[in-house]
């Protein structure tokens, strides 16, 4: 009899685990009962679009700014900061629940023309960026997580890319290697002591030269005691064939064992499309699932790695057709309408798996 009673007990427990996992339905879901972030880049502008909205709240449980926090947009001229779209989107973000990451403090790119083109001296440019970092990362405070502080600043071979904050004039570090970023690094804790710092870059998923060079750095930055908390891989995957991927987790094993943290920060899959935009091979999004479902494997199964996130989130709204002059498209995991296609099951799969293993 007590028997009964009891084995009925285990079964009423058995039957509450499977239906409470069974509920997870959606990406988000999923990333909550793993313990994990999943998000995506956004436009403030797009919030009062429904559907885009509504997908983004229900799939997602982080957000990063996909241009808005960059100097060319937040900074339209040297004495004027412009956070308007920025405060949007962390009020978007608060009001679902969600976190934000930074994006970003230091890039070659999307910087304005008066600061590009105004003949600055190193000493001045180093003071504006100082000031910058300063000013950004104090506005977000206890707002923004995780800041991508420097972004991309190695070329393949993995020297380091000439720019305007490097050596065209620079900070006042010209020629010392990745001095102008341990810079960064170090102005930004003074700025929040309490946010993660980021590395991000691109064509660092397998180990290569590149994620060599980035290795190196942190490594390095480590060892000295220059603040940093994380890595960020950002995954444009431009090859369908991605044989990089076969060491996307032995990369991101030897960054988590320096006591990094590993995001996944702007993944996304562009396909071979015609003029109309139609994919050439309908065979290809079930290769892009694949190429997903490796992505978030070779995240998921490292503990280090916490937070998978792609840039965008729909087909309606990317970057990848402008950027490959109409040759590619199609890159997230969710169409034009909003509709979820493989990309997303496979995602869904392996967070789903990743939720299930303690
Ligand atoms: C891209 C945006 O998606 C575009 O809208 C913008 O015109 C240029 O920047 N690596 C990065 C991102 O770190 O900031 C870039 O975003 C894509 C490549």
């Amino acid at each position: 009899m007590m028997r009964a009673t009891l084995s009925g007990v285990g079964v009423l427990v058995l039957l509450f685990a499977g239906g409470a996992v069974c509920a997870a339905q959606t990406l988000r879901e999923h990333a909550d009962r793993a313990g994990l972030l999943v998000g995506a880049a956004v436009e403030p502008r797009y919030f009062s679009e429904p559907e885009y909205a509504a997908t983004l709240a229900r799939e997602f449980n982080m957000l990063t700014a996909e241009n808005v926090l960059k100097w060319g947009a937040i900074r339209p001229s040297r004495a004027r900061f412009e956070f308007g779209p920025g405060d949007r989107l962390v009020a978007f973000a608060r009001k679902h629940r969600m976190k934000v990451r930074g994006h970003t403090l230091l890039w070659s790119e999307y910087n304005p023309r008066w600061l590009v083109e105004g003949g600055f001296t190193p000493a001045e440019m180093s003071a504006m960026l100082r000031e910058h970092i300063t000013r950004v990362m104090r506005h977000y405070r206890g707002k923004i997580f995780a800041w991508d502080v420097v972004n991309e600043v190695f070329l393949a071979d993995g020297s380091v890319e000439p720019s305007v904050w490097y050596d065209r004039p620079g900070i006042g570090l010209k020629g010392k290697g990745t001095a102008y970023v341990e810079q960064a690094f170090r102005w930004a804790r003074e700025a929040d002591p309490d946010v993660l710092l980021f590395y991000n870059d691109y064509d660092t998923e397998g180990i290569n030269p590149k994620s060599d060079a980035v290795y190196a750095m942190v490594k390095d930055f480590k060892r000295r005691g220059v603040p940093i908390d994380g890595v960020g891989i950002q995954a444009h995957i431009v090859d369908l064939e991605a044989k990089d991927l076969a060491t996307m987790e032995a990369n991101v094993a030897r960054l988590v064992a320096l006591g990094l943290q590993v995001h996944i920060t702007e993944m996304d899959v562009g396909l071979p499309v015609d003029a109309a935009g139609r994919p050439r091979d309908e065979a290809a999004l079930g290769r892009q699932a694949e190429i997903y479902r490796q992505v978030a494997e070779a995240c998921l199964r490292q503990k280090g790695c916490t937070a998978f996130q792609t840039w965008g989130f729909t087909d309606k709204y990317t970057w990848i057709p402008d950027f490959t002059k109409g040759a590619k498209g199609l890159p997230l995991p969710f169409d034009s309408r909003y509709a979820p296609k493989p990309a997303y099951e496979a995602l869904l799969e392996a967070f789903r798996r990743r939720a299930l293993t303690p």
